[in-house]
């Protein structure tokens, strides 16, 4: 028997104005959109904000429903929307943020195993790696891609 490792390495910033121009307005975008999430059942708002290759920010948000599994994330509304509209552009960024009770989460929002794959279906598709940024207004994450974020990923290639 052989004990193995995995590490995981991602950057810690402890405030938005440590990040790029670039990235705080990805952030900002994300912010903004959890404004429109439809959330009567959790009063849980996620914002999401996808950077394309072209430069266009794409944001989407948690819509719930009475039926709780018809619902869907914030994180996988704006991938699918961005993926239907721009189908030849590829993901660069994903930024994800959540309001509750009247603020900002303080610590990073961990997305979904479900978005999680989704993202990853998205990294392998566009060949291009996809910088994951999870706010929290005292302790942000980056990751460099995906798989950082799903060790052990189903990508198919079994088949
Ligand atoms: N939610 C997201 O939109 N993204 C996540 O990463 C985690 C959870 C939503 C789903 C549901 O509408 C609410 O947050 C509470 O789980």
């Amino acid at each position: 028997m052989k004990q193995k490792q995995i590490n995981i390495k991602y950057d810690e910033f402890n405030s938005l104005e440590e990040l790029s121009e670039n990235d705080q307005k990805v952030v900002e975008a994300a912010k903004k959109a959890t404004q429109s999430a439809y959330a009567p059942y959790s009063k849980f708002r996620v914002g999401a904000a996808v950077l394309l290759e072209n430069g266009e920010i794409i944001t989407g948000s948690n819509q719930e429903n009475a039926a709780y599994p018809s619902g869907l994330c914030a994180e996988r509304v704006a991938l699918f929307y961005a993926n239907a509209q721009y189908p030849e552009l590829a993901v660069k960024t994903l930024v994800v943020c959540a309001f509750y009770n009247g603020n900002f989460l303080k610590l990073p929002i961990p997305p979904c195993g479900n978005c999680r794959q989704v993202m990853l279906e998205t990294e392998i598709r566009y060949k291009n790696k996809i910088r994951i940024i999870l706010y929290g207004t005292e302790k942000s994450f980056i990751l460099k891609d995906v798989v950082s974020l799903l060790p052990f990923c189903f990508t198919g290639d079994v088949f």
